[in-house]
This record gives C-alpha cells, structure tokens and sequence, in this order.
C-alpha cells in the first residue's frame, strides 16, 4: 500500500462511501439519561451550571417523560434530592422517599421506559459524604448495610436496574446478596466500577446539591494518575457479579474504556458526567466550538472507545440529531 499507487482519500471521496466504511455507529439505543428528582411540589428549576437540566417535583415530571418516549431513549438513571438529610441518609432507604415515589410515577406514565438507580448516600447525608463517617473517616462496612437497605426499597418501587456509585469496597456482593435474598435475582447491577475523583463532577454537585461539607472522596475514589488499579477495580466488580461496568468520567478516561472493553465480556458503560456537558456547552455559548459537532465527535469518540452504553446529559440533543440524519 504504497503511494502512488495507493491513495487512502480515495475512500473519503463522498458522504456514501463515508458512511459505507464508518467504523462506528451511534444509536439512541446507546443512551441512558439522568434525572434530577426533588421533594416538593410544582418545581421545574434549571440547574445553574448545567444548561438544559432540571431538577423536577414528581408532579412536573410528565412532559420530561414524554419527551423521552417520543425521542425513544430507552432508560433514565434517578438522582434523588430530599427535603431532609441527616448523619447516616434515612431518606435514601425510606419507602416514600423521593426515589422510590419517582420510579412509581415514572412507571405509571411509561411501564417501558427502563429506570435505573444511582445508589450512593452522598444526596443523603447532612455532610454529604458518600457513607457513614466516624470522624473523619467514612467507614467501608457499616455503609454497606445502608446501600443495600437503599437498593431493595429501589427494586420495591418497580426499579429494573441498581447502580450503586459509591466505590465502597464490597458493595456490588453486599447489593447482590440482599437482592438475592428478598427474590430479586432477577434484577441486573451495573456498578460504577472505575470511578475516579474527579474535577468533572463540579456541576453535578450543583444540580444534586451533594457536595461534601469537608474533606474530599480521595480515600474511596480513585486517583485520576492510575489505569491498572481500574482494572483491578472492574475484575472484582465482575467477581462480586456485577452485570454491567461503568467507567466514570468518560472524555478523560477514554484509555480506561478500552482497557475495560478489551478485558472483559460484560458491557460496559461510561458515564459522560456533568463537567464534560458543561464546558461544551460554555464554549458553544461562546461561540468558540459548533455545539452539535462536538456533542456527536464526544459520544461517537466513547463508543469507539469501547462502550456499549453511555450515561450523557446529551441524550435528548444527540437523539434529535440522530433523528435528523435518517
Ligand atoms: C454520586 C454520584 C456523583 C455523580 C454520579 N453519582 C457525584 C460524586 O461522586 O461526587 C457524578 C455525575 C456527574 O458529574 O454527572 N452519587
């Protein structure tokens, strides 16, 4: 394949035989998409830092719900903000808690749409700490009774997947077990397996109101310098039965996606987060990158990588393009 001879434009030359030797497709089947749920009534209110998203009150949560039938985005992921937080999160494990009232209503208006669970305490908790502390320290083995206590009030509520993101050691066996035990074997675990500390969750933070009052989550959270310990990370996940593995973020890890993808049969997912939405529409505003360009090149760029499925506040957007293109 010398040159002149051969020529690698020449496969180039049209939008057709572009799209005959695209390597990799983008779907709205690829898309899951987060949503902000909170205690109250007759509450639609933009999240600062995040354009486009909303925290909702179930009873204005219908129109969202809609929006997503009509673009076919098969599956949300619920974040919860309650009215309440104390020491160790009740309202996370609370029947009638926001989540658990939330997946009931969403179920009403659209038994299809596929509703995933964030299972962390850190929306919960008065300091915002992903678990429960002693001091300063956020004890492993006590927290996990809470998130599995969170996780079955989940699956009561007609929830169709688990996804604890709180990096505790064990917590995908301690779900498991007490899943399994109350006759939900049947209910997948997609765990947030390489989740790193990660500047990226700035905006989030705004939006489910879960910043931590002090210290940081460097000691469960993963330093952003490593790429083996992600895979250790994964492959026990996998032996704790993890069903799905989620790497988070997505854009700066992509080489954490690939590793994922090439060691292990599960699907993966990345979680394109808040920060990554954030700066690409803060420099669309500005005028300085095209929005819808760099929305599709950062998705397509996660599926290359090597995921299956991608957590994006893009869904709807992307969705519509999509539309478009047919
Ligand atoms: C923890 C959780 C976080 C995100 C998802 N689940 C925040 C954190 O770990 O501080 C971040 C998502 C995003 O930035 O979009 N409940």
């Amino acid at each position: 394949m010398i040159f002149p001879s051969y020529r690698a434009r020449r496969i180039r030359n049209n939008s057709t035989i572009r799209r005959m030797v695209r390597e990799t497709s983008l779907t709205v089947n690829d898309f899951v998409y987060p949503l902000f749920l909170r205690e109250g009534k007759n509450i639609k209110s933009q999240v600062k830092s995040m354009p486009g998203v909303y925290q909702y009150s179930l009873d204005m949560i219908e129109g969202e719900i809609n929006e997503l039938k009509d673009l076919n985005i098969p599956a949300v992921i619920l974040f919860g903000i309650p009215d309440k937080k104390d020491e160790i999160g009740s309202e996370a494990f609370n029947q009638d808690g926001i989540i658990q009232k939330g997946i009931e209503k969403i179920k009403e208006l659209n038994p299809d749409l596929y509703v995933i669970t964030d299972v962390c305490m850190c929306e919960y908790t008065d300091h915002g700490h992903c678990g429960v502390v002693k001091g300063e320290v956020i004890v492993n083995d006590p927290t996990l009774e809470l998130l599995s206590k969170v996780a079955l009030t989940h699956v009561k509520a007609g929830a169709d997947m688990i996804a604890p993101s709180d990096m505790m050691d064990g917590r995908v066996a301690a779900i498991r077990e007490t899943l399994d035990e109350n006759d939900f074997e049947h209910i997948p675990v997609m765990s947030y397996a390489a989740k790193y500390a990660s500047g990226f969750y700035g905006p989030f933070r705004d939006a489910a109101e879960s910043a931590p009052k002090f210290g940081d989550r460097k000691t469960h959270q993963m330093d952003p310098a490593n790429k083996r310990e992600a895979l250790k990370e994964v492959l026990l996940d996998i032996e704790e039965a993890a069903d799905i593995v989620m790497v988070k973020p997505a854009l700066p890890y992509l080489d954490v996606i690939h590793l994922v993808r090439e060691n292990t049969l599960l699907p993966v997912a990345a979680y394109n987060v808040s920060g990554e939405y954030s700066m690409i529409h803060a420099a669309a505003q500005k005028g300085w990158i095209d929005y819808e360009k760099v929305m599709k090149e950062t998705l397509i760029s996660i599926k290359r990588a090597g995921a299956d499925l991608i957590l994006t506040y893009f869904a709807k957007d992307a969705a519509k393009l999509l539309q478009g293109e047919r």
